[in-house]
């Protein structure tokens, strides 16, 4: 890895001068209060990230008209001078790490769902086509009823459509230039003009969505013209030399007629030509389907928009920012390359603030991945405030505090899954001495086998892993915990992280050999007591092609398993996968790109339902593509060695055949461990799915929270 010297090297945006490169990408975060202010908890949130060495912090989404044309219940409010205060404390405390700061001008337009709520009408440059999404189907009950735009909320106030005529626009012209200012006497060091992802600006850009026959509609010069006079009159209003930028979409994906890369650069240039001092890089998917999203705005493809970032620097003179999956190193390599001039990066700081700061300390092992799994953007489709899966303190910074335990003792965490590691962690942090103990060969836990599904789980593993060399924390491996071996180890904190059990469900044939539970699947692939479930359910033959395929032994990393996994695995061609949450559908997805026929039949009503909404859609949509039959309200009645039946919600039998069968119901807390330990006398408190189901977010914060409760 490289020394980062291109990113870390200091920038200017017009006079704005910037210690790096790095810039904290906009994102709205329902942080605010519900009054539009900032209080303590967005404060603590921006203060955290400057500390952690970003160059410039852009706040997203703040409302020019608040509450009119917002999006998010806790969206921050720049419309009226009372807003000023709180802005106010987060420049201060921005701004006493060294970092610069900027607030994005955004009027939501049509996607402006607060005034679909709440009866105002939603202004918009033209008419909208109508969207058609499949985006709610797979959403639970509750989902739906909290969703953003949920025809709930469009029943109870009716959609009232309002077409911008010549005075709305100069009143929105109005909002932007008046908000821009209050920016400025706020003390921010500049401002960020919203031209995307379909909000009002981009509505004008737009050839989908605009379809004006006046001056403001048709030709390019003339879709531009909303954006120019918006960029005139904020400038009039702030003056020349105020820092002053754009964020454009190069591409509105999945729209016919919608913004491409050659219009994108026309309107970059006319940026530039108005006096504006920079350009961000997004883009735009329209989520007729929900896996769009992940195409872009949130795009999963790795740096997936630096070439188009690359394409509009070209034209310019001015700075491009990129976005969009950004690793340090390919960021880095950008910089040097003239692809661009910043990096944006938003979910990488949500899950680690410190970012920059362990870059520049040269420690980059250090950094929290994030594992792209959409818990915190979904969020904002519920109307919930931002969450991070992996950094449990994201939007509570100022809440948990880090601090050295007040008496320094020696804690046992039993469990070296990433509950049991996340504690360790925390408690060796402030100061305690750690030990980990594992039953099995190898730290991870279930984590090591939800790498092997999804890959980039594999980062947060890795990260957990290094953590406990670097501090030293004592780790066991193969190592059962006893009450007889705790007491001697002197422990004064015991923190059991055992996980979850999974019991075969009372099924007929659930027993037979080619019925797998997902624990045994687990343990087989993970080397944890493999040859005790291999001797148990493998023929001679295919134990030993399973030696030839050395998957015991050679399973150090979940690289070499997801390749090895490709040559052999103990399942025939025809899968069956019994449970559609979290862990059958991506053990569906896992198999499916391992060549298997995969069939899910899942009993509630619901596939997913444990996954965050947006991760949710992407995986349901790559099964689909692959053909995967998803059964919901499906009954599994028996299984026998060739087919297993099931019944439907009408109640009619079918059968279908299966080669191999997947079990992925039934986990349930494990807290057997924790109690013997108890009984035993020693005060144990339980972390992780061995407490409460929760996964890798709900192992982590659990644990988090138990490393920094102890002592
Ligand atoms: C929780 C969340 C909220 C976001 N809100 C905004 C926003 O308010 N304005 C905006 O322009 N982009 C928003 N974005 C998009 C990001 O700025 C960024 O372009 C995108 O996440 C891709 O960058 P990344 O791969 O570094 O996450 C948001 C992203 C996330 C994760």
């Amino acid at each position: 890895m490289g020394d980062f010297d291109n990113l870390l090297q200091p920038g200017r945006i017009g006079r704005m001068q910037l210690r790096n490169r790095i810039v904290m990408a906009p994102m709205g975060s329902n942080f605010a209060e519900s009054d539009g202010t900032c209080g303590e908890r967005i404060q603590a949130y921006y203060e955290a990230r400057a500390a952690g060495g970003a160059g410039l912090i852009t706040m997203g989404v703040g409302a020019i008209a608040y509450p009119h044309g917002t999006a998010e219940p806790y969206q921050v409010g720049l419309s009226d001078d009372k807003f000023i205060p709180g802005l106010m404390g987060i420049v201060e405390r921005v701004h006493k790490h060294g970092a610069k700061i900027a607030i994005q001008l955004q009027h939501a337009g049509k996607t402006a769902v607060r005034d679909l709520a709440e009866g105002r009408e939603l202004w918009v440059p033209s008419m909208p086509p109508a969207l058609k999404t499949d985006m709610f189907a797979a959403l639970t009950q509750e989902e739906m009823g909290a969703f953003i735009s949920s025809s709930k909320s469009r029943e109870k106030a009716g959609v009232k459509i309002r077409v911008m005529d010549k005075a709305d626009i100069a009143q929105m012209i109005e909002w932007f230039a008046a908000a821009a200012d209050r920016a400025r006497r706020a003390g921010f060091d500049g401002v960020e003009i919203h031209a995307a992802h379909t909000y009002i600006i981009a509505g004008f850009l737009s050839g989908y969505f605009n379809k004006r026959d006046d001056e403001y509609g048709g030709s390019i010069e003339n879709r531009g013209r909303f954006l120019r006079e918006v960029i005139a009159a904020v400038r009039a209003r702030v003056g020349a030399d105020y820092p002053v930028w754009l964020r454009l979409d190069a591409y509105e994906l999945r729209m016919d007629g919608g913004i491409t890369l050659d219009e994108a650069k026309v309107f970059a240039k006319m940026g530039e030509d108005a006096g504006c001092d920079a350009v961000s890089v997004s883009a735009y998917a329209n989520i007729s389907t929900g896996v769009a999203f992940t195409e872009a705005p949130l795009v999963q493809q790795k740096a997936g928009f630096l070439h188009w970032a690359a394409e509009i620097k070209e034209g310019l003179k001015i700075p491009v920012i990129a976005v969009g999956r950004l690793e340090p190193e390919v960021a880095d390599n950008a910089i040097a390359a003239g692809q661009c001039d910043f990096v944006a990066m938003a979910r990488k700081l949500l899950a680690d603030p410190e970012l920059p700061k362990k870059l520049a300390e040269g420690r980059p092992e250090d950094i929290r991945p994030c594992i792209y799994c959409y818990a915190c953007v979904s969020q904002i489709f519920i109307n919930e405030r931002v969450k991070c899966a992996v950094n449990p303190l994201t939007g509570h910074e100022a809440e948990i505090p880090l601090a050295p335990a007040a008496k320094p003792g020696h804690v046992v965490v039993v469990g070296g899954g990433p509950g049991g590691m996340e504690a360790a962690r925390a408690a060796a942090l402030r100061g305690h001495k750690v030990t980990l103990l594992e039953r099995s060969g190898r730290l991870g836990g279930t984590l090591f086998f939800a790498a092997l599904a999804y890959a980039e789980n594999g980062a947060l593993l890795d990260y957990l892993v290094t953590q406990m060399r670097k501090l030293d924390i004592e780790v066991r491996l193969n190592t059962a915990a006893t009450p007889e071996l705790i007491k001697s180890l002197g422990a004064t904190s015991v923190i059991v992280a055992s996980g979850a059990e999974r019991n075969a469900p009372p099924i007929a044939g659930a027993e037979l050999d080619h019925v797998w539970s997902g624990d045994e699947l687990r343990r087989l692939m993970t080397d944890d007591r493999a040859e005790e479930i291999a001797k148990r359910k493998l023929s001679l033959a295919q134990r030993a092609l399973m030696k030839a395929g050395s998957l015991v032994g050679v399973t150090d990393s979940t690289d070499a398993i997801q390749n090895l996994s490709r040559v052999w695995m103990p399942l025939g061609k025809k899968v069956a996968i019994i449970g559609g949450g979290l862990v059958g559908v991506e053990l569906a997805e896992f198999l499916v790109d391992r060549g298997r026929e995969v069939v899910v039949l899942e009993e509630g009503p619901s596939l997913g339902r444990e996954l965050s909404i947006v991760r949710r859609w992407r995986v349901l949509d790559t099964l689909r593509q692959h053909g995967v039959v998803l059964h919901t309200k499906a009954k599994v009645e028996s299984i026998d060695k060739k087919k297993l039946t099931w019944t439907d919600a009408e109640g009619n039998r079918h059968e279908l055949a299966a080669e191999s069968v997947v079990l992925a119901v039934g986990a349930r807390p494990d807290d057997s461990l924790a109690r013997t330990l108890e009984a035993a006398g020693v005060p144990v408190s339980a972390v992780g799915d061995g407490a409460q189901l929760g996964y890798i977010e709900g192992a982590v914060k659990s644990g988090m929270l138990a490393g920094l409760a102890v002592g």
